[in-house]
């Protein structure tokens, strides 16, 4: 996944020849982990056709105000359209159409819904090299830059025309690294590292068996996710999980043990902005594991336990820069524990997880969480998804580099 994942896209297509590379735009929109909407000027269908385009976008392609296959729904809803979108493309982006926009020339869908749009709206010119360069087309440029529109530069090659130079509608995937691009910097997090723990760690008994618990994952993964979605580059240490992620700026390095997963921590430690310790980790691993299975006898058996090494107070031990958070999960005294572990810890912020809060902790898809930061401000939140909470988490690093 990119920084596109999930995004929401409306592509507007006008009419020219390059309209026939829309096809491969929207798969790499669609690779990229968008969703997108297609919205075609009735000269642009000459060009490619709306099944291939809807077959693409696995999305219904909407051309005309009315629309007369649809019984049930005549009124194709350029507003609705314009505010569903995270952002709107317009590939290609003829003079006419660019024209159009500049003037608030409202003949079209695409027009409409262009004028109705609050989202940021990229567009790729392409048009023969003496229209790309005649005043009229410059004039339209410099109107929608000033509106707050990205031009999205034409190339240099052959023309449809036969000529030779600049006005060729940009490879799409120009285009696609052009916004991603755009995207990342802008992002709050750019330039940022983040180190996330994940998941539970397996205690080896012998080679068969070990000491393990409950812990999905999920939340750590969902918070990686979040961190790589405001532009962070991520780390993300991982325990054993059934969980994978996708994204170009999240690196999985998979651990089983306790001791592995400080290893890891500390080796990308010193490098990172923030961590944030969010694996349930083994607080005892087995005194010695046996090399070979262990047989069962009749008697009772009984195995050593000693302490694990507390990777989030190591870290806290060390830091420096490091915007450090922790989790705690209690059953009792939930706020005293959780100050406790803060000055413990030596940490920034603690993530509190009462197991008394219905939805909360292993397995649920929802989590509940109070805030506790090093100066005890108590901020607690609402039942939410874990992708909600992981966004409250991630909001406050971001709060804390821009404040
Ligand atoms: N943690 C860690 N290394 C350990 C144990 C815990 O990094 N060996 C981290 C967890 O990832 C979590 C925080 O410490 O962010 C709190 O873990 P928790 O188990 O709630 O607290 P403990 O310090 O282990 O104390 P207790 O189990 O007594 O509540």
């Amino acid at each position: 996944m990119t920084v596109l994942g999930g995004k929401k896209i409306v592509l507007g297509v006008s009419g020219g020849i390059a309209a026939y590379k829309t096809a491969h735009l929207v798969r790499l929109f669609i690779k990229a982990g968008a969703q997108v909407r297609v919205v075609m000027t009735p000269a642009s269908k000459d060009f490619v056709t709306p099944l291939t385009l809807s077959t693409l976008s696995k999305n219904p392609v909407v051309s005309e105000f009315y629309s007369e296959e649809n019984e049930n729904e005549l009124w194709n809803n350029h507003v609705e359209l314009a505010l569903w979108a995270d952002i709107i493309v317009i590939a290609p982006a003829t003079a006419n159409t660019l024209s159009k926009m500049a003037n608030g020339n409202c003949d079209n869908l695409l027009i409409a819904t262009y004028l109705s749009a609050k989202c940021p709206v990229y567009f790729a010119p392409a048009m023969d090299l003496d229209m790309y360069k005649h005043p009229s087309t410059k004039d339209s440029f410099l109107k929608l830059k000033s509106f707050g529109n990205s031009i999205i530069p034409a190339e240099k090659g052959e023309l449809a025309s036969g000529l030779s130079g600049e006005g060729r509608m940009a490879e799409p995937e120009n285009i696609v690294a052009f916004i991603e691009n755009d995207i990342t910097e802008k992002l709050p997090l750019k330039g940022k590292k983040i180190l996330i723990t994940a998941g539970p760690t397996y205690e080896a008994i012998d080679p068969v068996r070990f000491i393990g618990n409950h812990s999905s994952g999920k939340m750590g993964f969902e918070i990686a996710r979040e961190a790589a979605n405001k532009g962070a580059t991520v780390i993300l240490i991982t325990g054993p999980t059934h969980l994978s992620i996708e994204h170009n700026f999240i690196q999985v390095v998979k651990v089983q043990s306790a001791q592995e997963m400080y290893v890891a921590c500390n080796q990308f430690f010193a490098d990172v902005d923030a961590a944030i310790a969010a694996a349930a980790v083994a607080d005892y691993k087995p005194k010695n594991v046996a090399s070979q299975k262990i047989k069962k006898n009749d008697v009772a058996l009984s195995i050593e336990l000693e302490k694990t090494i507390d990777i989030l107070a190591s870290l806290g031990k060390n830091k420096e820069k490091q915007y450090l958070i922790g989790f705690a999960l209690e059953t009792e005294n939930e706020l005293e524990h959780a100050k406790q572990k803060i000055i413990k810890k030596n940490l920034d912020l603690i993530v509190l997880n009462s197991l008394n809060d219905k939805g909360a902790g292993f397995g649920f898809s929802t989590n509940k969480v109070t805030f506790i930061d090093k100066n005890f401000v108590v901020e607690p939140m609402d039942l939410k998804s874990k992708a909600d909470v992981a966004k409250d988490i991630i909001s406050k690093i971001i709060t804390h580099y821009n404040a």
